[in-house]
């Protein structure tokens, strides 16, 4: 089956990312958000990036505006019915996304691929939630989406060896590369990012070195992009301690506990990036600076 409609539910940061990339890459796309506000504030963050890339003469403007008009936003969730494929990018919690699968399920026809962008949930257990378990794949994506060059391609034992490889081949047609991991808990990124980044606390409570030390060992010294604790607070401290949770009850490994000082953080609302304070003080949003801790 040729994909060639592409519904995305969810137009957060993931959620948008994704939509972006699969208009660019020539698939008529919808995005649903559940209000006009939500939706409003996906559209234009993608606007803006096609802007960036114009001004920085990576596409045209004629492209731009392709883009541009193969992407369609709604709140209407009934609006996805004709699609080929449909990505979930919502909130990050198992109720929640069950429900959306078995609405999606009444909704769309039989040939629908559905796709989750959970990273750290079961997808058999999504899958459950309709009754096309065969025609279901986690399609986990990376932030930010336009730029990270990696999607993993999660296979349950359900999933029809068809519709798997055709999911490759989509991941491919977004320019990503497509890697096969197995539903195991995490699938193979964050099966070594979380206990390499939980250890970078651990270092810190013991006091190996500081914050910025930490950070700048594995910039300068492994040639990371970012430190694991600017990175933390990249992905969200709250999203971390969430996914090291599921991951500990999967495995019952301690390289999976949370450490004390990132529940204690998560407590206090010190959530990363989006809420001004994490292991850096983000202020001045250009120049974070060490959190005393
Ligand atoms: N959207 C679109 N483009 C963006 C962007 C965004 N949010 N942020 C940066 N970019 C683009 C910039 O425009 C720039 O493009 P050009 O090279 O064409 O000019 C490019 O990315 C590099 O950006 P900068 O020069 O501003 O900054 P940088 O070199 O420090 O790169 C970064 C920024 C790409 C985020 C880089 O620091 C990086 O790769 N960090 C690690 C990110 C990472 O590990 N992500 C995965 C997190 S784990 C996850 O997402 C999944 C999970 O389950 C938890």
């Amino acid at each position: 089956m040729a994909i060639e409609k592409v519904g995305v539910v969810g137009c957060g940061l993931m959620g948008a990312g994704i939509a972006q990339v699969s208009a660019a890459a020539g698939f008529s796309t919808i995005v649903r958000e559940v209000g006009p506000e939500l939706l409003d504030k996906g559209i234009k963050g993608i606007e803006k990036n096609l802007a960036r890339l114009v001004e920085k003469g990576t596409i045209t403007d004629v492209a731009k505006g392709e883009v541009r008009g193969r992407l369609r936003g709604t709140t209407v969730i009934e609006d996805l019915k004709d699609c080929d494929l449909v990505i979930e990018a919502i909130i990050e919690q198992l109720p929640a996304k069950r429900d959306l699968f078995a609405t999606l399920d009444r909704i769309c026809p039989e040939k629908t691929i559905f796709a989750s962008n959970t990273s750290s949930l079961t997808i058999t257990e999504l899958a459950t939630a309709t009754k096309r378990p065969q025609r279901f794949v986690g399609l986990h994506f990376f932030n930010p989406v336009p730029v990270m060059k990696l999607v993993e391609v999660v296979r349950t034992i359900a999933t029809d060896a068809t519709v798997y490889d055709e999911m490759v081949a989509f991941g491919t047609k977004l320019g990503k590369t497509a890697v096969r991991a197995n539903d195991s808990t995490g699938f193979i990124v964050n099966r070594l990012l979380v206990p390499y980044l939980l250890d970078a606390i651990r270092a810190l409570e013991e006091g190996v070195g500081s914050i910025e030390d930490i950070d700048n060992s594995m910039k300068l010294g492994c040639g990371y992009p970012m430190g694991p604790l600017t990175l933390l607070d990249f992905v969200g401290l709250d999203t971390t301690y969430y996914i090291s949770q599921i991951m500990f009850d999967e495995f019952k490994e301690r390289r999976f506990a949370a450490p004390p000082l990132l529940k204690r953080m998560v407590l206090a609302g010190w959530n990363g990036r989006k809420a001004g304070r994490g292991f850096y003080d983000y202020s001045d949003p250009q120049k974070p600076v060490a959190q005393k801790l």
